[in-house]
C-alpha cells in the first residue's frame, strides 16, 4: 500500500485505531495479581469477535498463535499469552492490540502496573510513555524520521536507560507491517521526510539495562539478553498539513501537548 493514504484510507485508519484503543480501556478493569495471560488473551478475543466485530491480526500472522501479545517484565515484545503466565504484585505488563476493521489495521498498546510496584519500574514505564510522546511532538510534514529517533534515544539514555534497537514502529494500512521502519533512536535530519497522509506506529521498547535483547525458543518471546525490565507503548498517527493526529487516543489520555505545533 502506498506511503500516503487517501482521505478515505484515513478516515477507516481512524476507526481501526479507535477500535484498538477501545480494547486496551476494556482490558484494564480485569488486569490484577492472579489473572494470566492467556485469560487476558480469550477476554479481548472476544470482545474484538464479538462486540466489536473485529479481526485480532496477530493471530496466525506468521504463525503467532494468540490474538494479542502479552510481555511481563523483562519481556521486551511479542510475548505469547500463556496459562501459566499469572500476574503477580508489582509486575509490568504491555498489553500491544491489533484489530483488522473493513480491511484496515489499528495498532496500539500501553504498560499496566500490577499493584505495588518498584521505583525502577514505576519510572521505567513513565520515561518510556514520555519517549513516545516526545517521538509523536516531532511529527509534521519536513521532518525526518531520524527526528523521532533522536528525541526518543536523546531523553531515553539522559534517564540511563537504553532504546531496543532490534524492533521499530512501522508504516501500517491493509499491511499490518508497512514501510517505512520507524527506528527509535538516530540523528536529526535523517531518514525519510514525513508527507502529509503517511500513516505508522511509534512504539519504543526501553530497557532498565542494555538494549541487547534476545529470541526465545518459541521463536516470539523478545526478551532483555541482561533479563532487567523493558516498556513499551505504542500509538499509530497519521501526518496532517499542520502537524499530527493521533488515531489510537484513548478518550482519557491528555495528548493537549500536540495543539503547540502549528
Ligand atoms: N503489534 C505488534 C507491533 O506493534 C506486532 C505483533 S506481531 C505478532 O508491531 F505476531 F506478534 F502479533
Ligand atoms: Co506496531
Ligand atoms: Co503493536
Amino acid at each position: 500500500m502506498s506511503l500516503i493514504k487517501t482521505a478515505a484510507d484515513i478516515a477507516a485508519m481512524r476507526e481501526a485505531g479507535r477500535l484498538a484503543a477501545e480494547v486496551l480501556t476494556f482490558i484494564e478493569p480485569h488486569l490484577r495479581a492472579g489473572i494470566s495471560t492467556l485469560e487476558i488473551d480469550r477476554l479481548a478475543h472476544d470482545y474484538m469477535t464479538q462486540v466489536q466485530g473485529v479481526i485480532p491480526a496477530p493471530l496466525n500472522y506468521h504463525g503467532f498463535p494468540k490474538s494479542i501479545c502479552t510481555s511481563v517484565n523483562h519481556v521486551v515484545c511479542h510475548g505469547i499469552p500463556s496459562e501459566k503466565k499469572i500476574l503477580k504484585n508489582g509486575d509490568i505488563i504491555n498489553i500491544d492490540i491489533t484489530v483488522i476493521k473493513d480491511g484496515y489495521h489499528g495498532d496500539t498498546s500501553k504498560m499496566f502496573l500490577i499493584g505495588d510496584c518498584s521505583v525502577l519500574a514505576r519510572r521505567l514505564c513513565k520515561v518510556a510513555l514520555e519517549c513516545l510522546y516526545l517521538g509523536i511532538a516531532q511529527v509534521r510534514p519536513g521532518a525526518h524520521l531520524g527526528d523521532i529517533g533522536h528525541a526518543i534515544q536523546t531523553h531515553a539514555e539522559a534517564q540511563r536507560f537504553s532504546v531496543v534497537r532490534d524492533y521499530c514502529g512501522h508504516g501500517i494500512g491493509r499491511g499490518f507491517h508497512e514501510e517505512p521502519q520507524v527506528l527509535h533512536y538516530g540523528r536529526p535530519g535523517t531518514g525519510m521526510e514525513l508527507q502529509a497522509g503517511m500513516i505508522f506506529t511509534i512504539e519504543p521498547m526501553i530497557n532498565a539495562g542494555t538494549h541487547h535483547t534476545r529470541l526465545l525458543a518459541d521463536d516470539w518471546t523478545v526478551v532483555t539478553r541482561d533479563h532487567k525490565l523493558s516498556a513499551q507503548w505504542e500509538h499509530m498517527m497519521v501526518v496532517t498539513e499542520t502537524g499530527v493526529e493521533v488515531l489510537t487516543a484513548r478518550p482519557e489520555e491528555d495528548l493537549s501537548f500536540l495543539e503547540n505545533i502549528a
